[in-house]
C-alpha cells in the first residue's frame, strides 16, 4: 500500500497513529541534527521530521540525500508539533518517520513549485506539468471540474440531453477564421474544426431533441488576448418551442445555481438593458455595472462656443470621476498620454475640476465661462471634489475611447471589486454590422439569428440606415464587464433564412453550397428554437476574479497560439505531406 492517508487530512486527534504517506518533497529544511521535509500531494502538505537523537543513521542519510520534488513514501508516527502553524491544515502535527522510500528521484525544477513561484510565464508554460503541481493552479482546475459537474447536474435535472457533435466539419467563411484539417482520403479537400456546434445543435432541434447541451471544445483562429484562446470550451445549449424569455430564465437559473454551488453566492434577478442603452450609457455592449461613472452627453452645451476642437466634433462626451478633483497636473498629463496611446486613439483629454469650494477649473477656461462649466457639471451630476473628463470626436469612436477610460478609472479607483458579481443581460442586439473593409453587412451574432418579427419587413430595404436599425432576438450575458455568453432565437423558416443569407451577400448558390444541409432540414419541419453558449473558461475566470482564462485551462496556448510544452504547431514529415497531397515547402522539419 503506497499510502494510508493523504497529505491534507491528518490532525492532532490522530496523534499516536502509525501512517504511510506518499507525495512530493516540497521544501527541505536541514538544521544539522534535525531535518524536516514538507511532503505535498493534491490534498495538502504534511511535515516529516527526522531527528538524529532518535532517527536511525541510515534513514537520516536517506533523508539528507533527498532533493526538491522527489517522489517519496514515508511511514511513521503522528506526533504533536512543537511549533505549530495555522498556514496549513495539518499544522498541528508532524510525522516522526521510521521508514522512507524514494519512489522516484527528480531533477531540480526550473522554478519553485509554490503559489508565489519565481517562474516566468514562458518557463511555466514549457514545464506546464510542474506548474500544474502548484496548489493554486490545481485549485483552479478543481474549481473548473466542479463547475462542469454542477452544470451537468442542473441541465440534466431540466431534461437537457448531452449530445456530442463532430469536430471534423465543413469550413464556413462567417465569423472568425477556421482551423482546417486536410483529408488524406479526399485529397485537396479540407475539414474545418468547429467554431461552435451551431448548425448541428439546430439540426438536433429539427430531429426533435428539444433540449440539448454539450460542454464542448470550439476552435477559432483569431488574434489572442487574455480572454481568448484558439481552443476554448463552451457550455452550448439549444431549446425548442421557446421564446427569448424562456432561454434567459433557464440560463439565469443555471448561472445562479453555479454561483450558489461553487461560491455560495446568491445572485438576485439579473437586470436587463438593451444594446442601445448600453452603448449610450457605457459605450460598450458589455458594460461593467459594478460602478457608475456613466456617460454624460455634453455635445449640445459644449459646441458653438468657439472651441474649434469641440465645434468640429460629432460628439462631446464626459464621465465624472468621483473624488478626483485633487489630481495633480502630473496625474492628468499621464492620463492624457494614456488615452492618446494607439490602443485607445483619443486626440486629447479635457478636464474640469470641481473644487471643494464650488469653483470650477478646466483645461479649456479660455473658451468657456464659469457658467458654461457649471452647466456641464450639473448635467453630469458632479459634486465638489469630482473631476470631469471629456473626450470628443466621431460618436462611435469617442464612445469606445471613453469606455476604456471609464474602465481604467474604475480600476484605478478600486471600484471593480473582483469578489462582487454584477450580471447583466444585454438584449435587442442589432441584426447586422457593417464591415468597412469588405463593404458589406455581416451578421452581428451569426447568420441564423432571427430578426425581431416587427423588423422583418425592413429586410429588403436598400437603405443602410434602415438595415442598421434592424434589431434581432439576440442577447448576451455579461458579468463584471466580461461577455460570458451569447445566443439568439433562430430563424426556423427556410424562406426567411434564404432572405437573410441574401442580405448578408450570399448568392443562392453560395448559401446552398455552404448551408444546404440546414436549409434542407428546415423543409422537413423545423420547430421554433433558440439557444445560447457560455464561454466556460471565461465563466471560471470571472467567478474567481482572475484576469486570464489561461489559469483555468490545463494546457493553454501562449499569445502566438503555441503550446510551449509540446512545441506545437510544428512541421510535418514530407511523407505525411505527400499522403495528404499537400505541396508546400514545410517549415523546419520535425525530427
Ligand atoms: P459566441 O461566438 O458569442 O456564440 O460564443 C459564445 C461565448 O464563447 C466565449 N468565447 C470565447 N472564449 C474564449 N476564447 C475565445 N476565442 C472565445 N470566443 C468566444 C464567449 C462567448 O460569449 N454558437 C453561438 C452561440 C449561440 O448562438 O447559441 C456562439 O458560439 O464567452
Amino acid at each position: 500500500m503506497y499510502r494510508t492517508h493523504n497529505c491534507g487530512e491528518l490532525r492532532l486527534s490522530d496523534a499516536g497513529k502509525e501512517v504511510t504517506l506518499s507525495g512530493w518533497s516540497a521544501t527541505i529544511r536541514d538544521k544539522g541534527s534535525l531535518l524536516w521535509i514538507d511532503l505535498r500531494d493534491r490534498y495538502g502538505i504534511t511535515q516529516l521530521v527526522f531527528d538524529e537523537n532518535y532517527t536511525d543513521k541510515k534513514l537520516f542519510d536517506v533523508a539528507r540525500s533527498i532533493g526538491r520534488e522527489f517522489v517519496l513514501q514515508a511511514t511513521g508516527t503522528i506526533i504533536e508539533r512543537a511549533s505549530k502553524t495555522t498556514k496549513i491544515a495539518t499544522g498541528d502535527i508532524e510525522i516522526k518517520v521510521t521508514d522512507l522510500r524514494i519512489l522516484n528521484a527528480a531533477k531540480t525544477p526550473p522554478f519553485t513549485i509554490t503559489d508565489d513561484t519565481d517562474g516566468g510565464d514562458d518557463l511555466r508554460m514549457k514545464y506546464r506539468y510542474l506548474d500544474l503541481r502548484r496548489p493554486t493552479v490545481q485549485q483552479n482546475l478543481f474549481f473548473r471540474s466542479n463547475l462542469a459537474i454542477e452544470t451537468r447536474k442542473y441541465l440534466a435535472a431540466q431534461d437537457f440531453v448531452e449530445v456530442e457533435t463532430p469536430f471534423l466539419i465543413k469550413s464556413t467563411p462567417e465569423g472568425a477564421r477556421d482551423f482546417v484539417v486536410p483529408s488524406r482520403m479526399n485529397k485537396g479537400q479540407f475539414y474545418a474544426l468547429p467554431q461552435s456546434p451551431q448548425t448541428f445543435k439546430q439540426i438536433l432541434m429539427v430531429s426533435g431533441f428539444d433540449k440539448y447541451f454539450q460542454i464542448v471544445k470550439c476552435f477559432r483562429d483569431e488574434d489572442l488576448r487574455a480572454d481568448r484562446q484558439p481552443e476554448f470550451t463552451q457550455i452550448d445549449c439549444e431549446m425548442s418551442f421557446v421564446h427569448q424569455e424562456d432561454i434567459l430564465n433557464t440560463f439565469e437559473g443555471l448561472t445562479k445555481h453555479l454561483f450558489k454551488a461553487a461560491l455560495d453566492v446568491e445572485l438576485g434577478t439579473f437586470p436587463r438593458m438593451t444594446y442601445d442603452e448600453a452603448m449610450l450609457r457605457y459605450g460598450s455592449d458589455k458594460p461593467d455595472i459594478r460602478f457608475g461613472m456613466e456617460f454624460c452627453d455634453l455635445t449640445d452645451v459644449a459646441k458653438g462656443k468657439g472651441f474649434p476642437v469641440f465645434d468640429g466634433a460629432e460628439s462631446v462626451l464626459a464621465i465624472c470621476a468621483p473624488g478626483c478633483a485633487e489630481y495633480t497636473r502630473k496625474q492628468i498629463d499621464e492620463l492624457t498620454e494614456w488615452v492618446k496611446r494607439p490602443q485607445i486613439g483619443a486626440k486629447g483629454l479635457v478636464y474640469v475640476k470641481c473644487e471643494a469650494d464650488g469653483s470650477l477649473k478646466s483645461s479649456v477656461d479660455k473658451f468657456y465661462t464659469p457658467d458654461d462649466l457649471k452647466v456641464w457639471a450639473e448635467k453630469c451630476g458632479a459634486k465638489p471634489g469630482d473631476l470631469l473628463f471629456l473626450l470628443c470626436g466621431e460618436d462611435e469612436k469617442t464612445r469606445k475611447q471613453l469606455c476604456e477610460l471609464r474602465l481604467e478609472m474604475g480600476t484605478r479607483l478600486g471600484l471593480r471589486d473582483p469578489k462582487r458579481f454584477e450580471p447583466l443581460w444585454v438584449v435587442d442586439f442589432p441584426l447586422l454590422e457593417w464591415d468597412e473593409d469588405e463593404g458589406r453587412f455581416f451578421a452581428m451574432h451569426h447568420p441564423f439569428t432571427s430578426p425581431k418579427p416587427q423588423d422583418i419587413v425592413k429586410m429588403e430595404s436598400d437603405d443602410h440606415k434602415v438595415l442598421k436599425s434592424m434589431r434581432a432576438d439576440a442577447y448576451d450575458l455579461v458579468l463584471n464587464g466580461v461577455e460570458i455568453g451569447g445566443g439568439s432565437i433562430r430563424i426556423h423558416d427556410r424562406d426567411l433564412q434564404a432572405r437573410n443569407f441574401k442580405l448578408l451577400g450570399f448568392t443562392p448558390e453560395e448559401a446552398e453550397a455552404q448551408f444546404g444541409f440546414l436549409l434542407g432540414a428546415f423543409e422537413f419541419g423545423a420547430p421554433p428554437h433558440g439557444g445560447i453558449a457560455f464561454g466556460f473558461d471565461r465563466l471560471n475566470s470571472v467567478m474567481n476574479g482572475a484576469n486570464s482564462i489561461r489559469d483555468f485551462i490545463a494546457f493553454p496556448k501562449n499569445n502566438q497560439g503555441r503550446d510551449m510544452m509540446i512545441d506545437a504547431p510544428d512541421g510535418i514529415k514530407q511523407k505525411q505531406l505527400d499522403e495528404l497531397g499537400i505541396a508546400v515547402v514545410p517549415p523546419p522539419a520535425a525530427s
